[in-house]
């Protein structure tokens, strides 16, 4: 039974409509919805089940071999490698390096699996030219140039191999559906397709996906519910750094980065990240905190530059930290260290423009602020760690102890940190000066006293 059916899908957030409306009801923007007519199934077809449920103690616990995406960077966002059957979305901007570190990756999986590439947005010229440029081997890869998702998956299924890459999702097509390729409906249909496929046959998948000009993931939510893992290939076309991050991961810990630099022979892992990130100056206004992204520590420098202003309302811009985050430590500065800031722009930046979501980087801020605004350079060759309270208490942070391991690995002398209960001081002991501090006016006036 087969009959054609008319469903209007929002482009931006992905709900469905049965009939055409200016703006989104969901989510609110024009202009978004497109008609699409997909062929009817029905959805109540007789299903010869041949499974039934099972005890939960009679499931065979299998331990997870994975094998190793060949970048030890790469391995450790993934949570320890690649796990077979499991589906990875691997997105980024355009031109960032994506196709870059699969081809990397897809040549050093190959020494030991059957890698499969599938290139829907280049020819097979256009690959070997990248190929040739990042100097790579071989044994078991095989390239497949293709767009049609009937005949990706007829492919992945004769050759059966352990890794299969889609270069991009929002270049192939179902031609089942009358949608372009890219729209809403194609990536999600694509992608359930070859997820059901990754899952019945043990093949582990990476798929591509372009970052949206709203800053989403080859599209609405919905494909990052689908997929096991979602990593993001960030960095700009300026510096040649580029960084790895696992947003969702069902196998490994999210938030966890991998640090490349881009070369002219391909990407590079970066082994001591903290040295990118900091540039151990003392001059006012700039400190280092450690920052926990994942299970790794890792030292950013953070800059910041106080002025007075010569408009109404005095101009503040943050690049790596959120702006509101910067309003709150201004806030607490005024309040509890008494310092009228609203007679200053202020601008506060981290260093290489990492981005940072671990509060305990509030300290680091708020001294960089002081010392640029007082013109003193802060305490030589030291780190700051804690998330500012609300009254002006140093609050705990995690993971306290790598940090100062970190902190004691780079050389720094003296780290500034929250009060903490256990006995932290013995292990560290002439290895690195800890001050315990509780609240904001004592970290002042330990770091920024001439
Ligand atoms: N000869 C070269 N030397 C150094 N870097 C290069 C060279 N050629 C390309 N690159 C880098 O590779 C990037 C392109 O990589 P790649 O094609 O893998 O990106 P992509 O994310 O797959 O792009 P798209 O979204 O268009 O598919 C360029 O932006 C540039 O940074
Ligand atoms: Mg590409």
């Amino acid at each position: 039974m087969s009959s054609k059916l008319s469903t209007f899908i929002c482009q931006n957030c992905g709900s469905e409509t049965s009939q055409y409306f200016g703006r989104c009801l969901n989510c609110n923007s024009w202009n978004s919805i497109v008609e699409e007519i997909k062929s009817k199934r029905s959805k109540y077809q007789e299903i010869k089940n041949s499974k039934k449920s099972i005890p939960f103690n009679e499931i065979s616990s299998k331990k997870i071999s994975r094998f190793t995406s060949g970048f030890m960077e790469f391995d450790r966002v993934l949570g320890g490698g690649i796990v077979p059957g499991s589906v990875v979305l691997l997105g980024g901007e355009p031109g960032i390096g994506k196709s870059t570190i699969v081809l990397q990756s897809a040549g050093k999986i190959s020494l030991n699996e059957k890698v499969l590439y599938i290139t829907a947005e280049e020819s097979l010229e256009q690959v070997k030219i990248r190929w040739e440029r990042l100097n790579q081997n071989s044994i078991d890869l095989k390239i497949f140039a293709e767009t049609n998702l009937s005949l990706i998956i007829e492919e992945i299924k004769r050759l059966n191999p352990s890794f299969a890459i889609i270069d991009s999702i929002q270049a192939i097509h179902n031609h089942e559906m009358e949608s372009s390729p890219g729209s809403v409906s194609q990536v999600r249909a694509c992608s359930s397709e070859l997820q059901n496929l990754a899952k019945d046959n043990n093949i582990a998948l990476l798929i591509i996906g372009h970052v949206t000009k709203d800053g989403a993931l080859a599209g609405p939510k919905t494909l990052e519910h689908l997929v096991d893992t979602v990593i993001n290939f960030e960095g700009d076309n300026i510096s040649s750094h580029r960084l790895l991050r696992s947003i969702k991961n069902r196998f490994g810990s999210t938030f966890e980065i991998g640090i490349f630099e881009m070369l002219e022979h391909g990407l590079r892992e970066i082994k001591n990240p903290s040295s990118v990130f900091t540039n151990k100056e003392n001059i006012s206004g700039v400190t280092t905190t450690i920052t926990n992204e994942g299970t790794r520590p890792l030292a950013v420098d953070i800059q910041a530059l106080v002025n007075k202003t010569f408009y109404s309302n005095p101009r503040r811009t943050t690049t790596g930290i959120s702006i509101n985050r910067l309003h709150q430590i201004l806030a607490v500065i005024e309040k509890h260290v008494g310092i009228k800031l609203s007679e200053f722009d202020c601008y506060v930046a981290t260093g290489g423009g990492f981005e940072i979501n671990d509060p305990s980087s509030d300290l680091g801020v708020a001294i960089s602020i002081l010392s640029s605004l007082k013109n003193i350079p802060p305490l030589a060759n030291s780190s700051f760690i804690g998330e500012l309270g609300l009254s002006g208490q140093v609050r705990k942070s995690n993971n306290l102890r790598t940090k100062i391991e970190e902190a004691v690995r780079l050389g720094i002398k003296n780290i500034v940190v929250p009060k903490f209960e256990e006995e932290l001081n013995n292990n560290f002991q002439n290895l690195i000066n800890i001050k315990e501090i509780s609240n904001i006016k004592e970290a002042v006036d330990y770091s920024l006293s001439k």
